[in-house]
């Protein structure tokens, strides 16, 4: 097993890359955790992996209990948050007691903001179970929901008490969900790493992502423990992000992935940077060439007046400007404001 320590301002926590229920447990018990867990999961993840975990919890002597909440970004919603304090009331939890989030970054977003607002303040651990989560999501604390009017705009900051992931439940992932968190891996790699690039690029991980997982941590480590508010350095992981959640707002949070919207803003982010003569010529292609590697999409169907329209709802956007991720060359970016009739012009 290997252990990260996260450097966040607001707390160090662990995160545990190799590790298997019991270990989970017995992490959990060292900390002085006694009496209640709760398990938030998904539909799709409860049926693989809950019985395991809650199995655990119950040998270890927690009195236990489960919520699931349906699969799918569309349901990353402030009703469920509803339900799940209603489950949480229904537990009887308290402040003392441990919220546990099995699942991908829907699951980990949802449960880390639920825990952090009923009772103001519940510890929560996370065991993301898609490589997206692994490598992402999980770690650094971002939490929250998706609104009718943008992605995301609902939320906290609330680091977890740990981190507890185990690669080999990836295993029943399907292709398309896997190659979603292969794009946030391919950002890591331009954003700060030309060498995780490369090693992605020719296809080096296929056989085993632990250490995949453990680059892409120890890179998020990093940036967070610089800049846990997102006010700097940690806007850098935004790479793509801010034309991917209006591209998955266009589609309802339903037509595309994350992973596929961060794919596509990738290439209009590399695009608009080499329009403004700030990104190295050839940028563009070297990323859809990479991106066409692992099956993911380089384009979405959305017209530049859609997006642009549902660009205005970003949280980056500070008074008339965005603060948009441009990439200087492949492992090297920087935050560049756009003025937004200017980025009209851009797209
Ligand atoms: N908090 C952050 O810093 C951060 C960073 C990146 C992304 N995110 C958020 O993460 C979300 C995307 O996360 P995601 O890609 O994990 O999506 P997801 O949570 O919707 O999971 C994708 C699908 O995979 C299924 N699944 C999960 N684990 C599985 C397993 N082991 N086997 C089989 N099926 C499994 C889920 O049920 C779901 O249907 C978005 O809402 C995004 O905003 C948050």
């Amino acid at each position: 097993m290997k252990t990260i320590n996260i450097k966040a301002s607001s707390g160090a926590y662990n995160v545990y890359i190799g590790v298997d229920y019991k270990s989970i447990v017995d992490t959990i018990k060292k900390s002085g955790k006694r009496g209640k867990a709760f398990v938030v999961s998904d539909t799709t993840v409860f049926p693989l992996y809950g019985g395991g975990i809650v199995g655990a919890l119950v040998d270890g002597g927690f009195d236990t209990a489960s919520y699931t909440i349906s699969a799918g970004e569309e349901h990353k919603r402030l009703s469920t948050i509803e339900s799940l304090y209603e489950a949480f009331h229904q537990h009887g939890m308290t402040r003392t007691d441990v919220i546990i989030a099995l699942g991908g970054g829907v699951v980990g977003d949802m449960t880390g903001f639920a825990a952090g607002t009923y009772l103001r303040g519940v510890s929560y651990i996370q065991i993301p179970t898609t490589l997206l989560a692994q490598i992402d999501s999980s770690v650094g604390g971002k939490t929250g929901v998706d609104t009718a009017y943008g992605k995301n705009l609902v939320g906290l900051f609330n680091q977890p008490a740990a981190v507890f992931i185990d690669p080999t439940v990836l295993k029943t992932l399907s292709p398309q969900i896997f190659a979603d968190g292969m794009a946030e891996a391919i950002k890591y790699g331009l954003i700060k790493d030309a060498k995780l690039y490369n090693r992605i690029l020719y296809g080096e991980f296929s056989e085993d992502v632990t250490e995949l997982i453990d680059t892409c941590v120890s890179i998020k480590n990093a940036v967070v423990s610089a800049d846990e508010r997102d006010r700097g350095e940690r806007m850098l992981l935004n790479f793509g992000h801010t034309l991917g959640h209006a591209i998955e707002k266009c589609g309802n949070f339903k037509k595309y992935t994350h992973g596929q919207a961060v794919a596509i803003g990738m290439v209009y982010a590399a695009s608009i940077g080499e329009n403004l003569g700030v990104t190295a010529p050839g940028t563009t292609d070297d990323i859809i060439q990479i991106l066409k590697k692992y099956a993911l999409p380089i384009r979405s169907d959305e017209s530049k007046e859609q997006i642009y329209s549902a660009l205005l709802s970003d949280k980056k956007k500070s008074g008339d400007t965005i603060n948009f991720v441009l990439l200087k060359s492949i492992g090297d970016a920087m935050i560049y404001p756009i003025d937004v009739l200017e980025l009209k012009k851009l797209l």
